[in-house]
């Protein structure tokens, strides 16, 4: 150990372990890939403003979360806490939605950072897949999206996961319910920081844990009985197009989510492996950010996945992740001129493309065969002196234990038919 450990709320990724996060980003990216998603990415900080506007002020990410930092250029900057400000922010500045091919689609990964207090599931540095599609109203669009992460979940062999779904209404009738809510709430017996919360964000009451406030939000207003014709309607289609693809979903009325900009649809898909951070990812749509940051009137929808919380998710199910072979073969040499001749063969079938490793250090045979094993390759090169001077080296097959001499002239060859 040195004399550092990594930051609170952080992990650092090593392997074997840090191929299933490869393996999670891989599988949530591919159906984005195959649906006109392109791939962006923005810097892991920004204006610290862009996120103030954006996520909102009276969200605790914003008032609580968030890493700020002043440069010595005075500008005021902050880590991105999400990906959904930045890359409207950067769809806008590329002009993007004025090429004439409106829903810009993008997907992203990368790093976001929350000043959150740390537990399982919750961290301060953590890693997302979004996707982002911006200029189009359409619920289309939004059960396109759904399905896609729904997809990619299955994909990875996920099975115990919830769709939430909800309706957030529009600038017309959301007001009204907000303001049908703050009057309830205010005659409620809440403590001080919830009587704030009344005033600045009285839906995120609704999404109180504590018993004792979730009994007196019984009779509460509910939206769904305030939501205007229109957000009825588009509601009403998302959820048709969802039944009509097969994948199933809960209304989850009481679904609030913690950025300011959504409207109409929002959703979340948890996992019941996982204890109290049972989000696994979340999205919906934001038909007012681009205005609020600046931009056109640019209705969108997106979502982003959690990469670490669907790690814990596949081993909260047991799913073991068909990963990738990482060692197809493995060269022993024994003596120098071994060592070149086999790193030569090595280099050879890296260049055919097939993944080899080596045993670099001048090993002798029996750590060399042990780090062999270790590595999972199907095939050992073993070359002594007496093997170079019959000009073959040995070539083992690690699951049927079979040994045979090989010319080295032909190893290469051999073993890329052999690996298919
Ligand atoms: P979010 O719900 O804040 O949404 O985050 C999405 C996912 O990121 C969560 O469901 C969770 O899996 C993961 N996540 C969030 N915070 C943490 C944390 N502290 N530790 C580990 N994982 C975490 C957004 O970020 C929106 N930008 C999603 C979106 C995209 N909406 C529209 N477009």
């Amino acid at each position: 150990m040195s004399t550092f450990q990594a930051p609170k709320g952080t992990y650092d990724l090593i392997p074997p372990d840090s191929a299933k996060f490869l393996a999670v980003r891989e599988a949530i990216s591919a159906p984005l890939r195959d649906s006109g998603y392109g791939y962006i990415e923005t810097p892991g900080f920004e204006n610290v403003e862009l996120f103030a506007r954006g996520v909102g002020e009276s969200t605790d990410i914003v008032t609580k979360e968030m890493y700020t930092l002043t440069t010595k250029g005075g500008d005021q900057l902050a880590l991105r806490p999400e990906g959904t400000a930045s890359v409207l922010r950067a769809a806008l500045e590329a002009n993007l939605h004025k090429a004439g091919n409106l829903p810009v689609k993008l997907w992203y990964s990368g790093s976001y950072y929350r000043y959150e207090r740390p537990q399982k599931g919750r961290y301060r540095h953590f890693s997302q897949v979004g996707a982002e599609a911006i200029g189009t109203e359409d619920p289309v669009l939004d059960a396109e999206l759904i399905i896609l992460a729904d997809q990619a979940y299955r994909s990875l062999g996920l099975r115990q996961f919830r769709i939430l779904l909800n309706s957030l209404g529009d600038k017309e009738c959301r007001p009204v319910y907000r303001e049908a809510l703050q009057t309830f709430l205010r005659d409620l017996d809440l403590d001080e920081e919830t009587r704030r919360r009344i005033e600045i964000n009285p839906l995120r009451v609704l999404d109180d844990k504590r018993a004792d406030v979730q009994k007196q939000l019984t009779d509460a207003p509910r939206l769904r009985d305030y939501l205007c014709d229109a957000c009825k309607a588009y509601h009403e289609e998302v959820r048709a197009l969802l039944t009509a693809a097969g994948v199933v979903y809960e209304d989850d009325e009481k679904l609030v989510r913690g950025l300011d900009y959504y409207t109409r649809t929002t959703f979340e898909f948890v996992h019941d492996g996982l204890g109290s951070q049972s989000a696994v990812g979340g999205g919906g749509r934001y038909d007012g950010l681009s205005e609020m940051i600046g931009g056109p009137a640019l209705p969108s929808v997106g979502w982003a996945l959690g990469v670490d919380r669907t790690v814990l998710a596949l081993e909260a199910e047991g799913v073991e992740l068909d990963l990738p072979v990482t060692t197809s073969v493995y060269a022993v040499p024994l003596g120098d001129e071994a060592r070149r001749a086999l790193f030569a063969v090595v280099t050879g079938l890296r260049r055919a493309g097939v993944a080899a490793d080596f045993a670099f250090g001048g090993r002798g045979l029996k750590g060399a065969m042990k780090s062999a094993n270790r590595s999972g390759a199907r095939y050992t090169l073993v070359a002594g002196e007496r093997d170079l001077a019959e000009g073959v080296v040995q070539l083992k097959d690690m699951e049927s234990g079979e040994q045979t001499a090989v010319a080295l002239a032909d190893v290469v060859a051999e073993l890329t038919t052999r690996l298919g």
